[in-house]
Formats: C-alpha cells, sequence, structure tokens
C-alpha cells in the first residue's frame, strides 16, 4: 500500500551487509498516525519484544513476525533446544490470534527434520513464503468482499442509489494488520479502486485506538473516504440507516464460524443484527482455528495492561509538527481498570465469512465447503 507515493508492505527482510545474517524491518505501529519510523529487528528477543508491545500487530501479521523471528534464532544457534526455545517464546508473546502458532508451527515442520546448518535457510525461505500467501489472500479476500459490496450497493432502493456505500468497520484490520491489503480493508481498497463510492465509519476501538490510529492512517494515505466515531456511535448510525454493511477482520475463527476479534466487535454485531445491517468478517484460511468449536469457551483471550485503559496515547494539542505522542492518565488513581483484548461474536450474528476462497455461511458445512475436510 502506499505511503507518500511509496510502496510499502510491513514487513521485509533487511539486506544482510556481508555478515552473513539476515535481519527483519517493520514499521513501528505504537507511533502512528503521527510518527512513521521503521524498525530493524536481528534477533529472536527483538521479534518476541515487537509482537508483544505491539510495534508489530494484527492476526497475519504477528503470524509472519514469528515466522521470522524463528528464522532470527536459527541463525545464532540452529539446534534443537534453540528451536524449542524459541517457538515457545514467540508462541507465548500474544495467545488469541491463532495465526501465531500456525506460522510457528508451519516453519518448525519445515526445518526441524533438517540438519542445523540448513534450518536458517530454510525458516526464512519459509517465512517469505507464509509473507507472499498472506498478500494474495489479502488480495482475494479484496475481489470477494468487493462483489459483496456491489451487491448490497445494488439492491438499496432507488432513491439511495446516488449515495456512498457506508461501511463501518472495527478496530484495524487492513494492510498494517497484515503484510499488504489487510482482510476487513482490502475489500474496501478494491472498491475505491474500482471507482465506487464508498466511505467508511472509523471506530476508534478503545484502549488503543486502533481506528482512530491505524485504520484512519490508512485509509487516508489510499484517499479513501471516512469518518472516525467513537466506539458507541455504531448503534446509533445503524438505527438511522447510515450503516449498509459492517466488515471486521478475525483473530480466530472456530470450525464452526465463531469469530474472535478486537474488543467491542461482538457489540457491533449484536446491533447489526437488531437493525438488520449485514455483518460481514474478512479473514484468510490462517486465522481458522480447525481445532475448536466453540469460540467463548475455548479461544483464550489476552488480558493486556491496564494502562492501556487508564491512559490514552495522542499528541498534544499544540504540539509542534514531528512531536512524539505522549501519555495521559484519564482514570482517577485509585480505580482498578480491566483490559481485555479480544471478545467473540457467535456465529449466528455473523452473515458470511470473507475468504480467500470465497464467501461462506458461518457455520460447519460453510467453512468444509470452501476448505474441504479437515482432521
Ligand atoms: O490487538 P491487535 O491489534 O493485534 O488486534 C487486531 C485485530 O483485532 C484485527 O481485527 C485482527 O487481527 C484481524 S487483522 C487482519
Amino acid at each position: 500500500m502506499n505511503i507518500d507515493g511509496k510502496a510499502w508492505r510491513t514487513i521485509w527482510l533487511e539486506p544482510d551487509g556481508g555478515s552473513g545474517l539476515s535481519a527483519v524491518g517493520v514499521i513501528d505501529q505504537t507511533l502512528l498516525p503521527h510518527q512513521f519510523t521503521t524498525r530493524i529487528l536481528r534477533s529472536c528477543d527483538q521479534a518476541a519484544e515487537a509482537i508483544s508491545t505491539m510495534v508489530v500487530r494484527g492476526a497475519p501479521l504477528i503470524g509472519v513476525t514469528g515466522a521470522y523471528g524463528l528464522m532470527l534464532a536459527l541463525q545464532v544457534d540452529p539446534s534443537d533446544a534453540a528451536l524449542a526455545a524459541a517457538f515457545e517464546q514467540l508462541n507465548a508473546t500474544r495467545p488469541t490470534a491463532v495465526n501465531l502458532r500456525w506460522a510457528l508451527e508451519r516453519v518448525r515442520a519445515k526445518v526441524q527434520p533438517l540438519p542445523p546448518l540448513e534450518r536458517a535457510a530454510a525458516a526464512q525461505a519459509e517465512a517469505a513464503l507464509i509473507a507472499e500467501e498472506d498478500v494474495a489472500m489479502g488480495e482475494a479476500i479484496g475481489e470477494h468482499g468487493l462483489a459483496i459490496f456491489q451487491q448490497l450497493a445494488a439492491a438499496r432502493p432507488a432513491e439511495r442509489q446516488a449515495e456512498p456505500f457506508n461501511v463501518l468497520t472495527h478496530c484495524n484490520a487492513g494492510w498494517l494488520a497484515t503484510v499488504d491489503w489487510g482482510t476487513a480493508l482490502a475489500p474496501i481498497y478494491k472498491a475505491h479502486r474500482a471507482g465506487m463510492k464508498i466511505h467508511v465509519w472509523v471506530d476508534e476501538t478503545r484502549p488503543r485506538n486502533q481506528g482512530a490510529s491505524l485504520t484512519a492512517y490508512e485509509l487516508g494515505r489510499e484517499g479513501v473516504p471516512h469518518t472516525v466515531i467513537v466506539d458507541n456511535a455504531g448503534g446509533h448510525l445503524m438505527q438511522h440507516g447510515q450503516v449498509d454493511a459492517v466488515i471486521v477482520g478475525s483473530d480466530r475463527t472456530t470450525r464452526t464460524g465463531d469469530v474472535c476479534n478486537k474488543i467491542g466487535t461482538y457489540l457491533k454485531a449484536l446491533a447489526a443484527h437488531d437493525n438488520g445491517v449485514p455483518f460481514y468478517v474478512a479473514l484468510p484460511a490462517s486465522t481458522i482455528d480447525w481445532t475448536i468449536a466453540d469460540g467463548v469457551a475455548e479461544i483464550p483471550i489476552e488480558a493486556r495492561s491496564a494502562a492501556e485503559v487508564t491512559h490514552i496515547q495522542g499528541l498534544l494539542a499544540d504540539a509542534p509538527p514531528g512531536s512524539k505522542p505522549v501519555s495521559v492518565q484519564v482514570t482517577p488513581n485509585a480505580s482498578a481498570a480491566f483490559n481485555p483484548a479480544f471478545d467473540v461474536t457467535p456465529a449466528r450474528l455473523v452473515t458470511g465469512l470473507i475468504t480467500e476462497r470465497g464467501v461462506a455461511p458461518a457455520t460447519p458445512e460453510g467453512l468444509r465447503q470452501l476448505y474441504g475436510p479437515v482432521d
């Protein structure tokens, strides 16, 4: 995607500079939208830290960063013990998005049978392949989602045909959450590039304001008309016919079609259901956890620091250009805070799953139809 006319991905291999050791470049998402900064990850520890502090975030990108993290570990020690330790370290960084475990398992399965000296190169090749596949999946999701948007837009009453198609999205499931394109935002980019008149309601998503900071940043860079709203405004807009469709991403999807995504997604789905607004979830296959059936009971929900609730990050009103964001406290000193980072939307509230293989109902049969029998 484009930043000031230059095409970027969220993660890339850095030239080794003659050292023989590869490094990994990433965009530091903790400083966006106020500062665009990149970082170089040179060790497994740095990759793990980048994931847990959300320098990189979003389920697919976490997976790719984990895969490269294994490569970084194997470059310095390709033994079985080091592989196992790096796997555990990276896998423990964030518990909810299943893409992390999926990508780590994929790299481990590739390198484990190999002689130690061949492992780092094999890990690099597999991580790069996962990254390429992620880009292709995002683009395919975009095409399938665009077809849905076009159908929904065409089905609106004649007097509304001239209005923009209003989509509401929650959190950031755009290219910053993946390697490129995104999941929920991919159909929006496709629609915009195809000349469809589209407008996006961008949810803030406290605690980290990822809608306001990341989704708004992405859409702005691509020139997509959008309006930032507070999390609590979505239901009101739906009641007043101002939302034609909701589209969100997923951190883990059960084989039955339950969807786990950023906290507050469930409330959006309830409001959409109550108002007859279609609620779509966009996800690549890497987000499906075929081992579980009941999302509410079985998906581990990450509890992040209470400081993300008690404090809020942003630029001071009169800050000169180039200033770093600051953190300000919004709660009384003595108040406790709790910060579950994700919630589960039951399949019954999901209108459809938009995947790289097409669109399916959020049911076991729907997913099996797309992906075939899975053991
Ligand atoms: O906590 P985050 O920023 O990693 O959570 C991001 C989300 O919840 C996204 O919606 C999800 O990862 C899908 S991303 C394509």
